[in-house]
Formats: structure tokens, C-alpha cells, sequence
């Protein structure tokens, strides 16, 4: 890889710029100073320092974030403000989320650049239950418990949803458990079901709970204990 291109994934700092800090003479390799940004160098075996500090390869990050309503989850949108823009790390953009949610719910996003890792969370061989609290226009009949474990039959779908948990909180509040990802599922399940849904806030994604520190629109770093928490 390129030093300067090296430079720029693990600082977030413009290609350019690196140009003129390498050209103060601001950054050595493997102890010595270096003025070629071309030069070629080893991620992982190359010590590469800048102002005297090291400079680590770049590596996968793992982010959970507490979505706040009217965000979309993507990357890039041309009406609404999206996810990634609230989140202030170099190269935000290449973050994908692990499992979207509509503009209007809330609640614990996964954010990776880690392909592999993201896939054994949305993949549905791995069937990773997500929980989502969910509160309903009309109240929650009882049989809708036995509805959801035999499976609905979805507005335009032929297949029958995967088994799926309901706990009945209250008369208009409820847990939800799914193992599968569909487009709008839960709403579409409480619509199947003749109710509607009015908020929709996903608290758990497999063993990985929103941390209860954070508030609508923060984030934090994944614990090393919650990355391997998901396994292959
Ligand atoms: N089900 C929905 O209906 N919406 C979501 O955002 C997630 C699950």
C-alpha cells in the first residue's frame, strides 16, 4: 500500500494535506524520516509514525448507535439527514449498517466496514433474533400471540413469516422477537393482524442490547466482548 494513502485511511486527513505534512518532514518510517508519499509500505509490519506518534493500520471498526427518528438508514440520501452523518469518524461514509430501520422508528443500530461480521448478523440462516419494543393504535388481542409463533401472511407475500415471539407489556404494548429481516416486517405483522403500529423501537440485536448510556443520536465503540459476541 501507498504511505500516503496509508496515512490518509488511518488519520481521515486528505491525501493532499499528507503531501505537505510529509513535506515538513513530519513523518519517518521505520525510524527514519520520509519524504515520498509513493513509497510503497507493509500495513502491520511497517512502523510508520507522524509528529513522533505511530500511526496504526487501519482496521474494521464496530459502532452501536442509538437511532433517533427522522434519520435514514443509509449512508447517503438526497431528502433526509442519514446515520452515518452522525457519526464524526474519518471515512463515516464507509460504514454500513448491520439491519436498517424505517425513518420513523428508533432505537440500537450496528455499524461496521466489516463485511463478514455484518453478514452473520443479517443473514438469515443465521436467524439472530432482534427484540423491538412496539406500541399499536388499537389494543393487542391475545390470539396475536399464537399468530406470530404460526406465522402471517404478509401484504403481497406468498410465504409465511418465520415462528416469531410476542410479549404482550400492556393493552397497547408489546416485545417482539424476529429471527428474520423483512421489509417493514413488524408494522406489516401488527397490519396483518387488522392494527397498526405508532412506535417501533428495536432494543437488542442477538446477544448485543442498546446501552442505556446513550441517547437518541449518540454512539460508542463495541466492546471486544460484544464484537465476538456475534459468532461466525
Ligand atoms: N420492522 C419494521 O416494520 N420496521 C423496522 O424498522 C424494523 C422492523
Amino acid at each position: 500500500m501507498r504511505l500516503d494513502k496509508y496515512l490518509s485511511q488511518a488519520t481521515g486527513i486528505s491525501r493532499k494535506e499528507i503531501h505537505r505534512i510529509m513535506h515538513r518532514g513530519d513523518v519517518s518510517l521505520n525510524g527514519d524520516e520520509t519524504l515520498n508519499p509513493a513509497q510503497h509500505i507493509e500495513p502491520g509490519v511497517d512502523s510508520v509514525c507522524l509528529n513522533g506518534e505511530p500511526v496504526g493500520a487501519p482496521g474494521p471498526r464496530y459502532l452501536m448507535l442509538y437511532k433517533p427518528a427522522g434519520y435514514v438508514s443509509a449512508s447517503g440520501d438526497p431528502s433526509h439527514p442519514t446515520i452515518n452523518s452522525l457519526v464524526d469518524i474519518p471515512r463515516n461514509d464507509e460504514l454500513h449498517c448491520c439491519g436498517r430501520l424505517d425513518i420513523d422508528a428508533t432505537g440500537l443500530i450496528l455499524l461496521t466496514d466489516d463485511g463478514k461480521w455484518s453478514h452473520r448478523i443479517t443473514s438469515p440462516r443465521h436467524k439472530l433474533p432482534k427484540r423491538y419494543r412496539v406500541e399499536t393504535a388499537d389494543p393487542i388481542d391475545a390470539s396475536a400471540v399464537q399468530a406470530f409463533l404460526d406465522g402471517l401472511k404478509l401484504h403481497g407475500e406468498h410465504k409465511l413469516t418465520q415462528p416469531a415471539e410476542l410479549e404482550i407489556l400492556s393493552s397497547n404494548e408489546a416485545l417482539v422477537y424476529l429471527t428474520e429481516g423483512r421489509y417493514h416486517q413488524v408494522k406489516r405483522m401488527f397490519a396483518a393482524l387488522g392494527n397498526r403500529v405508532t412506535a417501533l423501537h428495536r432494543e437488542q440485536i442477538g446477544p448485543i442490547s442498546l446501552d442505556p448510556a446513550l441517547s437518541p443520536g449518540e454512539y460508542r465503540e463495541l466492546t471486544t466482548t460484544e464484537i465476538a459476541s456475534i459468532k461466525p
